[in-house]
């Protein structure tokens, strides 16, 4: 069957074995296949058999059930009826769905969106659902990308994730691609499963030797795994690869021979992968080379991977996340501000990018903290496209041995409203292209790091993180409770109790998390220096990196108001600037973010900000304590080894927000000498 390893094949297989999985038996299931390539003339062919075969068909009716999966083109075609039978338009990966009798007919717009309707029918008879009905579903923005920050080697042999948490790398082992890509297939068919079209498999700080010929080679067996499941391959290069790697003596991006190098490069890769996706690219940005180098822009620097791909269709995801971390000086400088770089590169740019370059932007202006404004770089690119750069993987939020559940941390940057023109300016409508007219609409990007644990993240809950990535990105409009809820029923079942704890304990995770590290907007008080992990708000001054509190003796935050401070908040567009510009207008759980303010200030709520600090860890903190207990009320109702792994993350989390609770409260005490209105902070 020449279908075999393509999208629709797939989902054939996919229905015959998950409704065989989902009834705990052969169902009589005929799958028949609709799509344009070979294989039949009339546009059908049979499922390859599987799932065939007499028995009952699990709704306890005594009839066949058929399954018709294809493209909506090769259905129409041979079945001349059906075009007028009210099948709606379809955007790219869209897909329609209708179920009648225990009958489906799932049709995409591409081969991919019939895989994916054919994972959402599955998703929904997974929950119980067998009923009729008739849907459509269309993604939100044609980029839903994963990032892995997967190193080919590191040290010895390993092939370690930048920030991964998980594991090894499942890609990359020994300098090389591996040989077995067994899980890389794997991880194509979870993506699939939440509508994610694209992984770029290696760090965003790219090893030059990824495009060797050899590892060239080795990246279009990982395309060649990912396939079947319409996932696509994106590359991070490094900029400096035609003097690395190439032997030139520049690596200038208007330099001739280095726009011919890397057109080279493209085409050896596009030969290899001819549906490659694109390159991913940070340039000029914590020590990694880029257009600057040369005093040219970043424009100059996307344009020359963006003309080099367009004859291939492909796209470059060029990332916003540029500052020099030489030149801040915290204490020389009130007005140095590395939440001020991204806009300030990239000023003056917005028109000049190819049309096949989307700038990649991190939900916020410095660095996945645990609440950040959203980056005003989303609403200064009105021609160019954009993408939001979300952290699946928890590098300052618990690197997954504490439970955070990221959506409705997420759903904040997604409603986040600009008001570019006095006009409602959600993030997720200039992501679509909608609130700006844009022709090319960009995406989302999420940051995942899976590795080689079982676990893929390293952490069985941690999984709702991923799964919620893939819902949002396909509709920014979905609620993260309902998101959350569909992901527990398909991954514990249908147990009300098990579907209560898991929610209740996710739902308050986010505020727990951001009460016992780092509230108020002063950022996650982690250790900046090694690992970014556990409390150490010490280290969150005097480092060059730019993350900073500017706490002192009697005040703390950092003033970024344009009248008297570093001038940030006059990024955002005049309605927002001037809302953030005023601590009166300024939300509590921004102020520190905004402003600079003494310990005894009095917060909207009432209560002085010392006091507001020692309240919120200790909330905080006692929120986690409940997650072991509340986790032991479904002993027995999880299998044992799921259980147990989780429990064991649970109590490790109480007792670490213990740690973290105690560590800022009397850090701030030593250093304010406030003591606390409730005497549980400092000397007794
Ligand atoms: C963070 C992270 C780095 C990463 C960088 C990036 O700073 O700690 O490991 O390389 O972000 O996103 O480029």
């Amino acid at each position: 069957n020449a279908t075999e390893g393509l999208p629709v094949y797939t989902a054939g297989q996919e229905l015959a074995q998950g409704i065989e999985g989902i009834f705990g038996k052969k169902v009589d299931l005929d799958v028949d296949l609709a799509t344009a390539g070979a294989g039949k003339s009339n546009g059908k062919g049979k499922g390859n058999g599987k799932g065939k075969g007499k028995g009952n068909n699990g709704h306890g009716h005594d009839r066949d059930t058929t399954a018709t999966v294809g493209t909506v083109a090769a259905y129409v075609d041979s079945n001349p009826g059906a075009a007028a039978a009210g099948i709606p338009e379809l955007a790219d990966d869209g897909f329609y769905l209708r179920v009648s009798r225990g009958n489906v007919l799932i049709l995409g717009q591409n081969e991919r969106g019939a895989l994916y309707g054919a994972f959402h029918y599955l998703s929904l008879l997974a929950q119980g659902n067998a009923s009729d009905y008739t849907l459509a579903s269309n993604p939100d923005a044609p980029i839903r990308w994963v990032n892995q920050w997967d190193n080919m080697q590191d040290g010895g042999t390993h092939g370690s994730v930048e920030r991964g948490y998980g594991g090894d790398s499942i890609f990359f082992w020994d300098g090389k691609v591996r040989d077995d890509l067994t899980r890389a297939g794997l991880y194509a068919r979870l993506l699939a499963s939440i509508g994610v079209n694209a992984v770029v498999v290696n760090n965003v700080n790219a090893d030059p030797k990824t495009l060797t010929p050899e590892n060239m080679d080795g990246l279009a067996r990982i395309a060649n795994a990912f396939r079947p499941y319409g996932v696509q391959l994106g590359v991070s290069l490094n900029f400096a690869s035609p003097q690395t790697l190439g032997g030139l003596d520049s690596f200038d991006p208007l330099d001739e021979r280095v726009v011919e190098w890397w057109r080279d490069i493209t085409d050896a890769l596009y030969e290899r992968i001819p549906d490659m996706a694109g390159y991913l690219v940070k340039a000029s940005s914590e020590g990694q080379p880029g257009p600057l180098t040369y005093n040219r822009t970043l424009a100059d620097g996307a344009n020359l991977f963006a003309r080099a791909l367009k004859p291939h269709g492909g796209r470059v995801l060029f990332r916003a996340f540029v500052y020099d971390h030489t030149s801040l000086d915290e204490d020389k400088d009130w007005k140095a501000d590395r939440a001020k770089a991204a806009v300030e590169y990239f000023d003056g740019l917005d028109g000049k990018f190819e049309d096949n370059v989307v700038i990649q932007i991190k939900y916020g202006p410095i660095d996945f903290q645990v609440r950040e404004p959203a980056s005003p770089l989303f609403s200064r690119l009105v021609r160019t496209a954009s993408a939001l750069e979300l952290q699946i993987t928890q590098e300052y939020l618990g690197q997954q041995a504490h439970l955070v559940y990221l959506a409705p941390m997420w759903k904040e940057i997604l409603d986040f409203d600009f008001r570019v023109d006095g006009r409602p300016s959600r993030t997720a409508d200039i992501l679509n292209g909608k609130r700006f007219g844009r022709r090319r609409a960009g995406g989302y990007a999420g940051v995942a790091n899976v590795g080689t644990n079982t676990t893929w993240l390293g952490s069985h809950l941690a999984m709702s993180n991923l799964y919620a990535f893939g819902r949002l990105a396909w509709d920014p409009s979905s609620e993260p409770e309902s998101v959350l809820r569909d992901w527990i029923r398909l991954t514990f079942g249908d147990d009300p109790k098990v579907l209560d704890v898991i929610t209740r304990m996710s739902m308050a995770s986010w505020p727990a998390y951001e009460n016992y590290s780092g509230n108020l907007g002063i950022q996650t008080l982690t250790d900046i220096l090694l690992g970014h992990y556990g409390p150490n708000p010490a280290s969150q001054d005097g480092n060059p990196w730019g993350q900073w509190t500017r706490a002192d003796a009697d005040s703390i935050g950092m003033d970024r108001t344009v009248w008297n401070g570093t001038g940030f908040s006059g990024q955002y567009p005049p309605e927002v600037a001037a809302r953030f510009e005023r601590i009166e207008t300024t939300p509590d759980e921004l102020l520190l973010w905004f402003h600079h303010v003494p310990y005894t200030h009095v917060l909207k709520s009432g209560k002085t900000v010392i006091q507001h600090f020692y309240d919120a860890h200790y909330e905080g903190s006692a929120v986690a304590q409940t997650f072991p207990r509340l986790w032991e009320t479904l002993r027995g109702r999880v299998d044992d080894e799921r259980f147990e792994h989780v429990l064991f993350r649970l109590e490790y989390q109480a007792g670490h927000a213990l740690v973290w609770r105690d560590s800022i409260n009397n850090f701030y005490f030593n250093k304010s000498g406030i003591p606390d209105a409730r005497g549980r902070v400092g000397h007794h």
